[in-house]
């Protein structure tokens, strides 16, 4: 497995001592439990930079960590893989910044995880490439490699051909994903979206799904991604975990609770749904005391100018917000700026009676597959944003919104609010449903069957 994220991330406790802990989104969240059942070596970064460590084992998984100078952190990490191609394959939410220094660092660091994979596969292994940050790896290893069977995986969508034109160095990146053999998307639009830019681009053949090129067949298709159904199970079943969400509830004065958690970033939605939570207090639909919205945000990629603003806006939002409808005793929005950990989060899902996940573009949203997870009691609401890949899979349970119209989103809010619960659970039996029987491990199967799968030989040109 390469990908830029090891599973763990340095940090320093409140002792001064260094420790790992989880390293932060969907990726790590999906991958670990995939990795932790099957043998394999997990080649990443720690999230420090200058740190040279050697190959180590942690929660029963083989990592083997890449070094990043703090300039390399600056210019591949947070430049061109967070200011340019985050902003770039999520609709352009915000600008992307086209800086050819950055570009540099991205191809150096690129070559660097290509050349890690090169000395630890085996003969004729897996390897399984992960995400944005690692575009050029997959052509990168193919020619150091050539007996390896190489699977790349992007997590975020991509984008129709009128944004990804805009790319200084967007050829570069389709001939980095075609040196794979298999390029899964979250969903059939964005693979689409790859095969017709490689056709436009590169003037390859194709066929609807696959890709011509260099004597090979390149497949693109969609696997959603999703949770470890198990692993919630599990924390679900905890009566600690019970007692938590009750004392989350009794704490909160028992009011109907609205949750959110994300990690705090621009693409999430998280000013618009709050602004239209804060609106039903004005128009007096909801009174303080009755209504609390528990707005969870995972600090995310600090040093990057998008996010601090980001930041100081929502932290001005909460306060007038608060300001202006809250009540000694009764703020209407709580809102921690915080990292959880896993039983902490599923005693918030339990205790919500609805979720909000408003992302303006988002790849998925595992969020919003973890909060019906751990709805066995058939309880709670999920509002879900149109532009969330989940709300493909989960467009008959959910309360659909689009989170761009805030008068829609207000109105969404109280109708989730408003459900009785014969109307909670038949929503979320249906969602249940679709997200235990698609799983994380029956994602990881979908993928790796596709890899493994015999290709036919590249059709010559007249059949094409
Ligand atoms: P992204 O990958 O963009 O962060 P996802 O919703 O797909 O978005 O995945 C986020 C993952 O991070 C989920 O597994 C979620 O449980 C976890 N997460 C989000 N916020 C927090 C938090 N404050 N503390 C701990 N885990 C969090
Ligand atoms: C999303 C991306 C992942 C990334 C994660 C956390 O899930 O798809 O590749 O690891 O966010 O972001 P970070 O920049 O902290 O790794």
């Amino acid at each position: 497995m390469v990908a830029n994220r090891l599973p763990v991330d340095r940090s320093v406790g409140a002792d001064g001592v260094p420790a790992w802990r989880r390293s932060p989104g969907g990726l790590v969240s999906a991958i670990a439990p995939v990795m932790r059942r099957r043998n394999g070596t997990w080649i990443g970064w720690t999230g420090a930079p200058d740190e040279e460590l050697q190959p180590f084992e942690e929660d029963g998984m083989s990592l083997y960590p890449i070094a990043q100078s703090a300039e390399e952190v600056a210019l591949y990490y947070e430049g061109f893989s967070n200011a340019t191609l985050w902003p770039l394959y999520h609709d352009v939410v915000a600008p992307p910044i086209y800086d050819r220094a950055m570009w540099d660092a991205y191809v150096r660091v690129n070559r660097r995880f290509a050349e890690a994979a090169a000395k630890v596969a085996a003969e004729g292994a897996i390897v399984w490439v992960q995400d944005y940050q690692l575009q050029l790896v997959p052509a990168m290893l193919r020619a150091l490699r050539p007996d390896l069977r190489i699977g790349f995986f992007l997590h975020i969508p991509f984008p129709p051909v009128e944004l990804f034109w805009q790319l200084p160095w967007r050829r570069q990146i389709l001939e980095g994903l075609l040196g794979a053999d298999l390029v899964g998307f979250q969903l059939p639009g964005a693979a689409a979206n790859f095969v017709r830019l490689c056709r436009r681009l590169l003037d390859t053949r194709y066929s609807k799904q696959d890709v011509f090129w260099d004597d090979r067949v390149v497949r693109a298709r969609a696997f959603p991604i999703s949770v470890d159904v198990g692993e919630l199970n599990d924390l679900v079943g905890r009566s600690d975990v019970a007692e938590r969400a009750q004392e989350i509830r009794t704490d909160l004065g028992d009011a109907t609770i609205l949750l959110g958690v994300d990690r705090l970033d621009y693409t999430k939605g998280i000013t618009q749904r709050l602004q239209a939570f804060g609106e039903l207090f004005g128009d007096g639909h909801l009174r303080p005391g009755q209504a609390v919205f528990v707005q969870i945000a995972t600090p995310s990629r600090e040093r990057v100018e998008q996010y601090q603003l980001l930041r100081e806006e929502i932290e001005q939002q909460v306060g007038r917000i608060n300001g202006e409808y809250g009540e000694i005793g009764f703020p209407v929005i709580h809102y921690l700026h915080s990292s959880y950990d896993r039983s902490e989060l599923t005693a918030l899902y339990l205790a919500a009676d609805v979720m909000v996940v408003t992302p303006l573009r988002d790849g998925m949203n595992l969020v919003a597959k973890e909060y019906v997870a751990c709805r066995r009691d058939l309880r709670g609401s999920l509002v879900l944003s149109e532009f969330a890949g989940a709300a493909a899979e989960l467009k008959r349970g959910a309360f659909q919104v689009n989170p761009y119209d805030i008068d829609g989103l207000k109105g969404t809010l109280l109708a989730a609010l408003s459900a009785e619960p014969a109307e909670q659970a038949r929503r979320m039996r249906s969602m249940r449903r679709r997200v235990i029987e698609h799983d994380v491990d029956r994602w990881a199967q979908d993928f790796l069957s596709e890899l493994e799968r015999p290709v036919r030989s590249v059709p010559s040109p007249v059949s094409v």
